[in-house]
């Protein structure tokens, strides 16, 4: 049974984190499906206006991030992650409540996201208020040479 007792420590990531970051996305992603980003990939879009990141301890160990961006009134969730063992303990929903807050902060109407189509988190996300509102075929690219779709699921954020 899991633990939903445990206390998770939500803080704001800057570029000095990307290495510990990187380790949680390479354990994160399924190398199968093409999805986790480059060290260089991440400081490249955290150098960016509008960027911010934000990492997940739990007992001083990062178990999780989430990489978000805000361009007016519209803001995306660009990743978010939880090392495989730390899943299930509500961390994701921990850091998808912060980018939605973070977003509505910022200024947000909406918060979009793109994932590979099947993937599980889609339970997290319909349970935090993302509804499907478009799809791209053959968008990740695998190891192997497939092909996976991407759907993308927005979530409005109410006006303050
Ligand atoms: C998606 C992800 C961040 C969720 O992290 P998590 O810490 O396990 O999430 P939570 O513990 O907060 O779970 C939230 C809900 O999502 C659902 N859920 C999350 N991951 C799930 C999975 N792999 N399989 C089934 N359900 C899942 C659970 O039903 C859970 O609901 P509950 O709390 O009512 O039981 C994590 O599974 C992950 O890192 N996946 C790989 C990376 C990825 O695909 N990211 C999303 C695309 S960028």
């Amino acid at each position: 049974m899991s633990d939903t007792r445990v206390a998770i420590a939500l803080a704001d990531g800057t570029a000095a984190d990307v290495g510990a970051v990187d380790r949680v996305m390479q354990a994160a992603f399924d190398p199968r499906f093409g999805e986790a980003w480059t060290p260089a990939q991440c400081l490249g879009m955290l150098s960016l206006p509008g960027v911010w990141l934000t990492l997940a301890h739990l007992d001083d160990r990062l178990v999780g991030f989430a990489l978000t961006r805000a361009v007016a009134d519209d803001a995306e969730l660009l990743l978010i992650a939880v090392l495989p063992d730390q899943r299930g303990r509500g961390v994701g929903r921990a850091l998808l409540r912060r980018a939605i807050d973070d977003a509505a902060a910022r200024g947000a109407v909406r918060l979009c996201l793109e994932m590979r189509a099947g993937n599980d988190a889609t339970r997290l996300y319909a349970s935090e208020g993302f509804a499907k509102c478009g799809e791209r075929r053959n968008y990740y690219a695998g190891r192997g040479g497939e092909r996976f779709d991407a759907h993308t699921y927005v979530r409005p954020i109410p006006g303050k």
